[in-house]
């Protein structure tokens, strides 16, 4: 799917948006604080129905204004769909419409328009805590796979009673929640688990064509045995009165992480800020295949100031590797065309004061 056409309204410092995009996508060119990025978060709102900066619905509405409304349409050569949402300030309510017909539930939504965003912050992926990884896993998986997305918001459900309960020190009521728990949270380990098997050869092979030297390997940190709903209750039952004194839940995994090591030392603690960025974007490219082989579609490519920070000849493998107009949508922001790399020849879209004109 690509996407054909776009309408944004109330979005950010947006003035309203209502273009046909091009089928290869297009460079968003201009200064600090003009709405490039604004116009990236439009452009991926329809994918989970939310900010892809993890801003609140509210923070994204025009400052002042009382909702927004984004939509798109979309089109391969077979099929075409139009979504959309409206959020309303007022009741904070937000209204998903796919071809005309109201979505009642998120998940029901979620995974028509599949996308990958290369974010400045994305480095935090390699540097920052275990929070960023397991988002990086749930939003990658989710799209990937209904039943891990279904699965992880009867977890959160789940867990978030069960704190509740253990927060009021009530242990007669922390078990009613043990069953939802552990059949969830085992199709979340096992989903990623199996994930990582084919991702961990690929995270080694990008981080080497990236040219970075030493072998990159990558590693669940978690309870593999929770992958079995029956290794549950005797985990929660271990940890139960830990739970208890500490009210949440210690066990599953909502804790877990991934351990990014190169030549054998984690990248968290040893990794020089290039090492750090290069398997962040190593990490995004086997979120691109990942997606790619899951829906057997190319999702399209958000690229934010990726190239900025990046050396020519590492600018030149990348924007090669990415910006492929033959295979993917591509959306890349840059201050000026000729701050973009070498070969990365789309049409050009000028972003100022919020109006986006071509
Ligand atoms: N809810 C909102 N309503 C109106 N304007 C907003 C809102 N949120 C952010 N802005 C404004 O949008 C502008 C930033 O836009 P954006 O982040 O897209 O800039 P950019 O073009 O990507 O800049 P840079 O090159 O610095 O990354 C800022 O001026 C900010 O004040
Ligand atoms: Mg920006």
């Amino acid at each position: 799917m690509r996407l054909e056409r776009l309408t944004a309204r109330g979005f950010r410092n947006l003035e309203a948006v209502e273009r046909d995009v091009p089928a290869e996508g297009a460079a968003l060119l201009g200064r600090n604080g003009q709405g490039k990025t604004n116009l990236l978060e439009a452009i991926y709102y329809p994918v989970l129905f939310r900010s892809l900066r993890g801003s609140a619905d509210a923070e994204v509405v025009m400052f002042g204004g009382a909702g927004f409304h984004v939509a798109a349409r979309l089109a391969s050569d077979t099929a075409a769909l139009d979504i959309a949402a409206t959020y309303q300030t007022a009741g904070k309510r937000k209204r998903i419409v796919v071809d005309g017909a109201d979505v009642a539930r998120l998940a029901d939504a979620v995974g028509q328009w599949a996308a990958v965003a290369f974010l400045p912050g994305d480095v935090a992926l390699a540097s920052g805590p275990a929070s960023e990884r397991r988002h990086y896993l749930d939003r990658m998986l989710s799209l990937a796979d209904r039943a891990y997305l279904a699965a992880l918001s009867r977890y959160r459900a789940a867990l978030a009673q069960r704190n509740s309960a253990l927060r009021q020190g009530r242990g007669d009521l922390v078990t009613m929640f043990d069953a939802p728990l552990a059949s969830a949270g085992a199709l979340i380990v096992e989903r990623r688990l199996r994930w990582l098997e084919r991702a961990a050869p690929r995270f080694a092979t990008e981080l080497a064509s990236l040219g970075e030297p030493g072998e990159g390997t990558v590693r669940y940190h978690g309870s593999a045995a929770l992958a079995d709903p029956a290794a549950w209750p005797d985990a929660l039952e271990r940890s139960r009165a830990r739970d208890l004194a500490r009210g949440l839940t210690t066990a599953g995994p909502h804790r877990d992480d991934l351990v990014l090591e190169v030549g054998g030392r984690e990248l968290r603690a040893y990794g020089s800020t290039g090492q750090q960025r290069s398997a962040a974007i190593a990490l995004k490219l086997v979120e691109l295949e990942t997606l790619a082989e899951a829906r057997g579609t190319e999702p399209a490519l958000l690229l934010d100031d990726v190239f900025a920070e990046l050396d020519g000849e590492r600018q030149r493998r990348l924007a090669a590797r990415l910006v492929r107009p033959d295979v993917r949508q591509v959306f890349v922001t840059a201050p000026r065309a000729d701050e973009l790399p070498a070969g990365v020849d789309l049409p050009r879209w000028t972003v100022e004061g919020g109006k986006v004109s071509a």
